[in-house]
């Protein structure tokens, strides 16, 4: 079985005359969660919607086991889940439905999967709720669910239990955790450093678009003494 290798090389990105990103590299190895922590602004988001294929850098590459991936290619193989959901105002069945119509599954398939999907984020029963008018957690676990029937080999989340309620925030954490073992890269970004430490096995300090420290998370809250990181951690750093 080939195990997904991949590697994010010297990306740039500008906006305007501004650096969000300043030739970022990275790897990451399947079943492994890498945490982008960094304050607002350190250029996360612009990274995960790189990878997701919804922006192009302007320098750098992205390669899948030794297979330079372009934004359209990018598009096919990972999911970004938003830090904002956008929910269809429709059930939440609907909302679901949607990708896999659009691949062509059956109906019966189509049921089954969402089935299952819904089981999975702790939303039995929910089928029939109008997607818009669930709690903002409800909407984000519908949004995960939303990316595992895409089935993609790299599942993006960017800060995705901020602003929610401790209930949601807990399960969306045990559903991550649980989807590590299942053959995903996960990348997922938060300025909250707990749940880094809890969810990652490694994290990434992104700093003023460039990658300032990177370790294992066991080790990545030790060794940092009067570094920027240090403040980091400490919560010395301006948002
Ligand atoms: N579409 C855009 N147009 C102009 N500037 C942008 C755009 N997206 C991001 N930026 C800028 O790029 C930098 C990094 O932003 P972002 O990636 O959103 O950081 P983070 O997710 O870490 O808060 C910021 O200075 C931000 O203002
Ligand atoms: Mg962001």
């Amino acid at each position: 079985m080939i195990i997904l290798n991949l590697k994010i090389e010297k990306i740039s990105k500008k906006f305007d005359s501004a650096k969000a990103l300043d030739s970022i590299s990275l790897s990451l190895k399947e079943n492994n969660i890498l945490a982008l922590v960094g304050i607002n602004g350190s250029g996360k988001t612009t990274l995960l919607r790189i990878l997701a294929g919804l922006e192009e850098p302007d320098n750098g590459s992205i390669i899948l086991n030794n297979s330079i991936m372009e934004t359209n290619e990018l598009r096919k193989i990972s999911t970004l889940v938003f830090q904002q959901t956008s929910m269809f105002n429709r059930s939440v069945y609907s909302n679901l439905e949607f990708g896999l119509r659009i691949r062509g599954y059956e109906k019966t398939i189509i049921k089954s999967k969402i089935d299952e999907a819904l089981k999975i984020v702790g939303l039995e029963g929910f089928e029939n709720r109008n997607a818009k008018k669930i709690s903002g957690g409800e909407q984000q676990r519908v949004a995960l669910a939303r990316a595992f029937l895409l089935e993609p080999k790299i599942l993006l989340l960017d800060e995705p239990t901020s602003n929610l309620d401790i209930n949601s925030a807990k399960i969306i954490e045990k559903v991550i955790h649980d989807r590590k073992k299942m053959g995903n890269l996960i990348i997922l970004s938060t300025h909250n450093l707990h749940q880094a430490k809890r969810l990652a096995d490694e994290i990434a300090h992104i700093h003023e678009g460039k990658i300032i420290k990177r370790a294992k998370s066991d080790t990545f809250f030790s060794n940092s003494k009067g570094s920027v990181t240090e403040k980091f951690i400490k919560g010395d750093l301006q948002f």
